[in-house]
């Protein structure tokens, strides 16, 4: 297949190179220059486990190519996959205008049957103000089919779960599109007979057929959001039920165990701590509802989700003032700044929520992270700025031992790997106050508090 994929962002540059792993044509375009630029130099704009691997080796074997011309990459597939940016409006609302765009100016340039395929991340009804948009803009001898297939990639694991999806979905705008339908089963069909050589498990990684669900386009759209919504969901309920967990002594971590052994409930997403963030779930979460509103449907249990989420801060900030009893003159060691463990992404992170938080109430806080301290000293340097703080408020050390140093509190606010074997006697002796909150229930308490900590986690006894 000769496919196109239009935005090299997280979304496109996984999808263009992954696609050409199993064996397609590809070519890649972004109207960002220096993206382009790193990318035709073989630089890989986002860090992603093996993804620069499979980029290198495809652009090599000729099956992934970049262009810096949009006409180009639109004219050499019959695919082309949407893969812009929707970023959040000041009201939550998804900006689409990347989308609409894009949708014109593929219909300006196609003079014959395409396949177009939304997977950025939109609201319901999208697809089909995309298909209007092709319908009124397109040339004598075009004809677009336009079909929804919402990606479910995490970030750190996004070339796995292109490559292992749970399902693979596609929405079609009419049941016409039997073209559209053959076509994508096509493209994903290495994918779900799992026939083509995986860079993670080396050759042999056939488990079993990947369901590869057919819906009308509209239903596709709501998966994606019902489906993050859905885990955003078990994550505040269980963070909801930590707090219970605290006020009678029981322990959110066997609770999770026990419910989760339900099959029907499932042991995922019930970690509890200071909450989710990232770009996907808060803003989804948000388009969700704004959504929903606008359609005369008030989906208040996810307001709910997201009001528990927020909470979780002034939960956190709560417990630390147990422990300190003034944070004002207070230094606090923060380890882990971003939004989950094995990314450098500090978008949205509940870690620097923390910390900003922490400085607002007069703390002065060292933050230490495994690969996401640059983004994150930018983003708290803007902070500090706008809010006429002291530069010397936030500082980034360069390893966990420093941000113990001197402190009076060591907080785990993202539970990367690493911090579970350092040595607590070092840290112990080299702190102004040996004592530990714990975000993310991560080390083990019994352990820290023999060692002489006073330890306090979220929902732990
Ligand atoms: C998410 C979805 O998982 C993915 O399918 C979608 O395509 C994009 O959004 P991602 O944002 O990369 O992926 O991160 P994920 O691993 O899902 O974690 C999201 C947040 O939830 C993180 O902040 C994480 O720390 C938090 N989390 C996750 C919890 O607090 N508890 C849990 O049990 C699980």
């Amino acid at each position: 297949m000769d496919i196109s994929v239009i935005g090299t962002g997280h979304v496109g540059l996984v999808t263009a190179a992954c696609l050409a792993h199993v064996g397609h044509k590809v070519w890649g375009h972004d109207s960002d220059m220096a993206k382009m630029d790193a990318l035709l130099s073989g630089k890989m704009p986002i860090y992603e486990p093996y993804l620069e691997e499979i980029v290198h080796k495809n652009v090599e074997e000729g099956r992934l190519h970049f262009t810096k011309s949009f006409e180009e990459a639109v004219r050499a597939g019959s695919v082309i996959f949407i893969c812009v940016g929707t970023p959040p409006k000041e009201n939550g609302e998804a900006d689409l205008s990347a989308v609409e765009r894009v949708s014109r100016r593929i219909a300006e340039i196609s003079d014959d049957y395409k396949v177009v395929v939304e997977k950025s991340t939109v609201p319901v009804e999208t697809g089909i103000w995309i298909a209007k948009t092709l319908m009124f803009f397109k040339r004598p001898g075009a004809r677009f089919d336009v079909v929804s297939n919402p990606e479910f990639t995490r970030e750190g694991m996004a070339v796995f779960d292109f490559l292992h999806p749970d399902r693979i979905v596609v929405g079609l705008a009419s049941p016409e599109e039997a073209d559209a339908e053959r076509i994508m089963r096509e493209i994903y069909s290495p994918i779900i007979h799992g026939t083509f050589p995986c860079p993670i498990h080396g050759r042999d990684c056939k488990r079993s057929d990947v369901p590869f669900l057919v819906t009308d386009i509209k239903s596709a759209e709501l998966i994606k959001h019902a489906s993050n919504s859905f885990l955003a969901m078990k994550i505040s309920f269980i963070n909801a039920i930590a707090d219970i967990c605290d006020k009678v002594g029981a322990d959110i971590r066997e609770v999770a165990r026990g419910i989760g052994l339900d099959h029907r409930i499932g042991p995922h997403f019930l970690r509890a701590g200071i909450g989710f963030g990232g770009f996907c779930f808060p803003k989804d979460l948000r388009a969700f509802i704004r959504i929903s509103e606008k359609l005369g449907v008030k989906l208040t249990i996810l307001e709910e989700v997201e009001r528990i989420n927020e909470r979780r801060i002034d939960v956190a900030v709560g417990k630390i003032r147990d422990l300190l009893w003034i944070l004002e003159g207070k230094q606090v060691g923060v380890l882990g700044l971003s939004f989950k463990p094995d990314t450098d992404d500090v978008r949205f992170s509940p870690a620097l929520s923390l910390a900003r938080r922490l400085i607002l109430e007069g703390a002065k806080v060292k933050g230490y992270d495994p690969k996401a301290g640059a983004f994150a000293k930018m983003e708290m340097e803007r902070f500090l700025a706008s809010n006429s703080l002291q530069v010397d408020s936030f500082e980034i050390v360069e390893s966990p031992y420093m941000a113990a140093l001197g402190s009076d509190l060591l907080v785990v606010a993202t539970e990367w790997d690493e911090f579970l074997s350092l040595s607590w006697e070092r840290i112990r002796g080299s702190m102004r106050r040996p004592a530990i909150f714990d975000g993310r229930n991560f080390l083990d308490g019994g352990m820290l508090r023999e060692l002489g900590f006073e330890y306090v986690g979220m929902g732990v006894p």
